[in-house]
């Protein structure tokens, strides 16, 4: 496709504007030119902003012809049916994470996609294109340090309110190192289990915060992921792999370190959209490229089916307080 590829946002909430800005304003190839959202007010608001035109309906953007691809940005649970419904109009669809609220959902619709019979979806999980992520794995494949044996990982926020509640640690927050560890390491998990330790007394009475997740990969590799979503000081993510000859950790983002005070400060980001700025823009990129040449080259739909099965079993170990054994389907041809 020469023209510029038309899109359509479905969900106009936090991250779908900044999609939106950064594909009208920094990236090349693709343009937003419709948005919709459940919310009128707010979603004309932001199509006059940009100059998009507004869908009151979101399926009846999807079947526009005026748009030749959808990003669904909505909450969680509208996301099957927008995916769904871009699957059936033939249209791809950047979906971001999770694929659908329920494992049962991805499931049905990596189903829908194989019954047409091409690869339509992508699933926004953005870590793999974060340039530091690309450097551990780069070392994990070439097996520069030898076999991976541990994975110490932290995902740190500095607060949340009482709409954040005691599943999304795992299905919200940790979902991200579940899709990005099994990529780094490039093999399924096999058990999970969630742990607890002390409370901090910055989280509400329904949240149990740190928490965290013990995933067992089928060849022994042992990862710990301490989610810790009330930290106080800022947004850190953080990944430390042990091999048999050396440890590599993730790079820090490259802020400037200041001297003042008689102390040296290099500042920590506050909020997801600042850490992995450049992860978002290649991602897009990536996407409107793969979009024009007619094909699917990022997380798939089945990437998103196993992430929500891990995640599920993951869900299940924390409220039994067990191990849990995580058993999916066997991954078809069709996504190989
Ligand atoms: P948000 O709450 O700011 O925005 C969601 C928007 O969807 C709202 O404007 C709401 O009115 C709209 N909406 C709700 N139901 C709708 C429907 N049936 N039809 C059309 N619009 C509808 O949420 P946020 O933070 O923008 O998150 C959106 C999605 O993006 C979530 O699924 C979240 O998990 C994911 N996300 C992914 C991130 C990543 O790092 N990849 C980071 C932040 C969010």
């Amino acid at each position: 496709m020469d023209k510029e590829l038309r899109i359509g946002v479905v969900g106009t909430g936090a991250i779908g504007r900044t999609h939106l800005e950064r594909i009208n304003t920094q990236l090349q190839g693709g343009r937003v030119v419709a948005v919709s959202d459940v919310n009128k007010e707010f979603g004309k608001s932001v199509a006059e902003k940009y100059g998009c035109k507004f869908f009151e309906d979101g399926e009846e953007l999807i079947n526009s012809d005026e748009v030749d691809a959808i990003i669904v940005t909505t909450i969680d649970a509208y996301h099957e049916q927008y995916v769904s419904a871009s699957i059936k109009a033939g249209k791809y669809v950047f979906c971001e994470k999770p694929l659908a609220a329920e494992k049962e959902g991805t499931k049905r619709i990596v189903d829908l996609e194989m019954a047409g019979g091409k690869k339509l979806v992508t699933v926004g999980f953005m870590r793999r294109y974060d340039p530091g992520y690309k450097q551990l794995k780069k070392l994990v494949e070439e097996r520069t340090y030898g076999e991976p044996l541990m994975l110490h990982c932290a995902h740190r926020n500095y607060g949340v309110d009482e709409s954040y509640d005691n599943s999304m640690p795992v299905e919200n927050s940790m979902i991200h190192e579940i899709d990005v560890l099994r990529w780094l390491l490039d093999e399924d998990y096999a058990t999970a289990e969630v742990v607890y330790p002390k409370k901090t007394k910055y989280a509400h009475e329904k949240l149990q915060d740190p928490q965290i997740m013990i995933l067992t990969t089928k060849s022994g590799v042992r990862i710990d992921v301490e989610a810790f979503i009330n930290s106080h000081y800022g947004y850190d993510i953080k990944c430390e792999v042990c091999c048999e000859e050396g440890i590599v950790n993730l790079p820090e983002p490259a802020n400037a370190m200041v001297r003042t005070k008689a102390a040296r400060i290099t500042p920590i980001c506050e909020d997801w959209s600042q850490r992995f700025v450049e992860a978002y823009n290649v991602e897009l990129q990536e996407w409107i490229n793969a979009v024009k040449a007619g094909r699917v080259d990022g997380p798939s739909s089945w990437d998103g089916y196993v992430g929500a099965i891990t995640a599920s079993a993951a869900s299940k170990a924390r409220d039994s307080q067990t191990i849990v054994k995580i058993e999916m389907e066997e991954c078809p041809d069709f996504y190989k």
